[in-house]
C-alpha cells in the first residue's frame, strides 16, 4: 500500500489529523486530553498521511530558529508493522530539509530510540518522564546540500502554499491575469 504525506491546510485534514492522535494516544496510550492536546496544535505545522485515501499517520513540527522539533508521530494500529513510520519520519525530515533547517530534535519514547537512531537521530542527556511514558532527547544533522528554500528562489516560489514548493501555486495563477493586461509576469524559479 502506497502511503502519501501532506502538510495539513484546511479543517477537514486537521480534523483527520487529531482523530488519529486520539485513537493512538488517548485511546492506546491513555494520555490525558489536556496533556495531548496541550496548546500548542495552533502554533505547530501538521502532517497527515493517507493510503488510498484513507488517513493513517500523522505528525506535528513546531519551528524553533536553531531546530525544528518533532512531535506526535502516530499511526493507527492497522497499519503499523509495513515501514510507514520510516517513511512518516524521512517526509518530516525532508520538510524540515526545505525550510532550511539544519537540525531535527525530539523527545523519542524510551523503546524506540533504535527506530528514530536509524534515520541519524543521537541520544542526548539522560531518561526523563512525562504522560506515564519514559522519553530521550534526540537530534540530527539534516544535511545542508538538500534543496533548502532560499531567497534566490524568488517571490513567486516564497508565495507557495507549504510544503509544495515544487509547483506553481495559486499567486502564480493569479499574476497570470497581470499578464493578460500586459504587465510582466514575475518568473518561477523552481
Ligand atoms: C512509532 C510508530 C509511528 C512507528 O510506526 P510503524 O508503522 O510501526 O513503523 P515501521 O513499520 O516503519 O517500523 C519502524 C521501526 O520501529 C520499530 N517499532 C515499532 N513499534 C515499536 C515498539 N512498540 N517498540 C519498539 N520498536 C518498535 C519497528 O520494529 C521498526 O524497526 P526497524 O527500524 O528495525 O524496521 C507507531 O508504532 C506508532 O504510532 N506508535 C504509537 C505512537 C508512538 O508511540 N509514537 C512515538 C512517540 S515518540
Amino acid at each position: 500500500m502506497k502511503a502519501c504525506f501532506k502538510i495539513v491546510r484546511n479543517s477537514e485534514e486537521r480534523l483527520q489529523a487529531y482523530a488519529i492522535r486520539a485513537i493512538v494516544y488517548l485511546g492506546e496510550q491513555h494520555c490525558p486530553w489536556d496533556e495531548e492536546f496541550d496548546g500548542n496544535d495552533d502554533a505547530a505545522t501538521q502532517v497527515l498521511g493517507c493510503v488510498n485515501g484513507e488517513p493513517f499517520a500523522t505528525a506535528r513540527i513546531r519551528w524553533f530558529a536553531e531546530f525544528a522539533k518533532l512531535e506526535r508521530l502516530a499511526i493507527r494500529q492497522p497499519f503499523r508493522g509495513a515501514g510507514h513510520g520510516h517513511e512518516l519520519l524521512a517526509y518530516l525530515l525532508a520538510v524540515c530539509a526545505e525550510k532550511g533547517f539544519a537540525k531535527a530534535y525530539l523527545h523519542a519514547q524510551a523503546r524506540l530510540e533504535p527506530f528514530y537512531a536509524r534515520h541519524g537521530f543521537e541520544r542526548r542527556g539522560a531518561t526523563f518522564a512525562f504522560s506515564d511514558h519514559l522519553y530521550v532527547e534526540m537530534a540530527a544533522t539534516i544535511a545542508r546540500d538538500s534543496g533548502a528554500i532560499t531567497l534566490a528562489d524568488g517571490p513567486m516560489v516564497l508565495n507557495r502554499p507549504e510544503g509544495e514548493w515544487g509547483r506553481p501555486g495559486i499567486l502564480e495563477r493569479s499574476a497570470q491575469r497581470m499578464g493578460m493586461k500586459g504587465a510582466p509576469l514575475t518568473p518561477a524559479y523552481r
